[in-house]
């Protein structure tokens, strides 16, 4: 097991690479806790739970909403919750943007943890401290930056996750490689074949190597005013993909990232020859490189963007695998670039 710690402005996070969801009860012991997850988790690993009072939601994105959250604030009324009370969030990204987001509010805030039961939320969800709900449609609009006291990686419940689930995961870890770091994409480029048959030792790699780099932008930078801005690569087009489509969200970022480096060749930033490097590792990944959708929509999309300032839009282009650097777009140059990948 690794330990890998973020210093948040509310608070120390310490995630926990390697530990298994048995042992969670070592880092609630003696508390007044109570535990959230859904229906999908609950069904495979409610036996291995440890005794505590426990919420179970439904599942999907459609749950992450304010009337969810009133929902478990009621039920931490009914059991009387306390400001000693802890809350566990056992699950994917869904349940623990919940949790966080109940937990930071509820009596003006309570201590929470996860144990993280998908790969995406295990290398990008509960990393970092943002916590939130959906509000009327839009993703993420209403939330709080807090860090949980601790997050549990217990790659053991990956073996039971759908593949498509497994995909979105691995969409992320290509991403964290390819902004900040080199050695990890090569790694990625040899054991593609054992990370996606889940060989324990490859997933650990890569969760550690993943959680590694985005706790260290996080440190740097945990109110996204800058550096932060670079875990977007690949987001800006693939949010106006899946908003368009409903794709998965790791096919959408598999395609913005493709294009994202095909506007960084343009840019004389990147080489084709990287560029290639990208597809290759993403195809070889099972995501996507290529799609067919209407033009006019994923713009439209595109122009709604919240980081659209002025005339372009702020995206995160690659001056090399390895490297990410943040550059203003004209809306004219992204219509041309759409080309290569629409
Ligand atoms: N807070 C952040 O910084 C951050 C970052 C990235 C994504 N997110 C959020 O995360 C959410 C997506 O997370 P996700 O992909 O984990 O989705 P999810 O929580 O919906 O989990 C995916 C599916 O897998 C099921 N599941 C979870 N663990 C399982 C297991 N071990 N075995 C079998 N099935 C299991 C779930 O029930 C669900 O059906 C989105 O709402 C997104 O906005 C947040
Ligand atoms: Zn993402």
């Amino acid at each position: 097991m690794k330990e890998i710690e973020i210093y948040g402005s509310t608070g120390r996070s310490k995630i926990l690479v390697g530990e298994s969801l048995e042992n969670l009860k070592n880092y609630i012991s003696n508390e007044n806790v109570v535990l959230i997850t859904d229906e999908n988790v609950s069904k495979h690993y409610r036996n291995q739970f440890p005794e505590h009072p426990l919420i179970t939601l439904g599942t999907g994105e459609t749950v992450k909403t304010l009337d969810t959250a009133a929902y478990i604030y009621q039920n931490l009324l009914d059991m009387n919750a306390q400001r000693s009370t802890v809350l566990v969030g056992i699950g994917g990204g869904i349940v623990c943007d919940i949790t966080g987001f109940v937990a930071s509010t509820y009596l003006r805030g309570i201590s929470f943890g996860f144990v993280s039961s998908t790969l995406l939320s295990q290398v990008d969800a509960s990393v970092g401290g943002k916590n939130g709900v959906n509000f009327k449609g839009y993703k993420n609009m209403v939330g709080v930056f807090n860090q949980p006291a601790f997050v549990i990686c217990d790659m053991n419940l990956l073996k039971t996750l759908p593949e498509k689930d497994l995909l979105c995961g691995f969409a992320e870890i290509v991403k964290h490689a390819a902004i900040e770091d080199a050695a990890l994409f090569e790694y990625l480029e040899n054991n593609y074949k054992k990370a996606l048959s889940l060989d324990y030792n490859v997933i650990e790699r890569l969760v550690y190597d993943s959680v590694v780099i985005k706790s260290s932008v996080v440190n740097r930078d945990e109110k996204e005013k800058g550096e932060r801005r670079k875990l977007n690569f690949g987001h800006t087009l693939g949010h106006a993909i899946e908003k368009t489509t409903g794709i998965p969200h790791g096919e959408a970022v598999s395609l913005g990232m493709v294009f994202a480096a095909s506007l960084s060749v343009k840019r004389g930033l990147l080489s084709s020859g990287e560029e290639k490097q990208i597809s290759a590792l993403l195809k070889n990944l099972k995501l996507p490189t290529t799609v067919d959708i209407d033009r006019k929509k994923v713009i439209e999309a595109l122009n709604k963007d919240k980081k659209r300032e002025g005339d372009g839009i702020h995206f995160v282009l690659l001056d090399g695998i390895g490297k990410a650097v943040i550059e203003e777009i004209s809306i004219s140059e992204l219509h041309r670039a759409l080309d290569n990948i629409l």
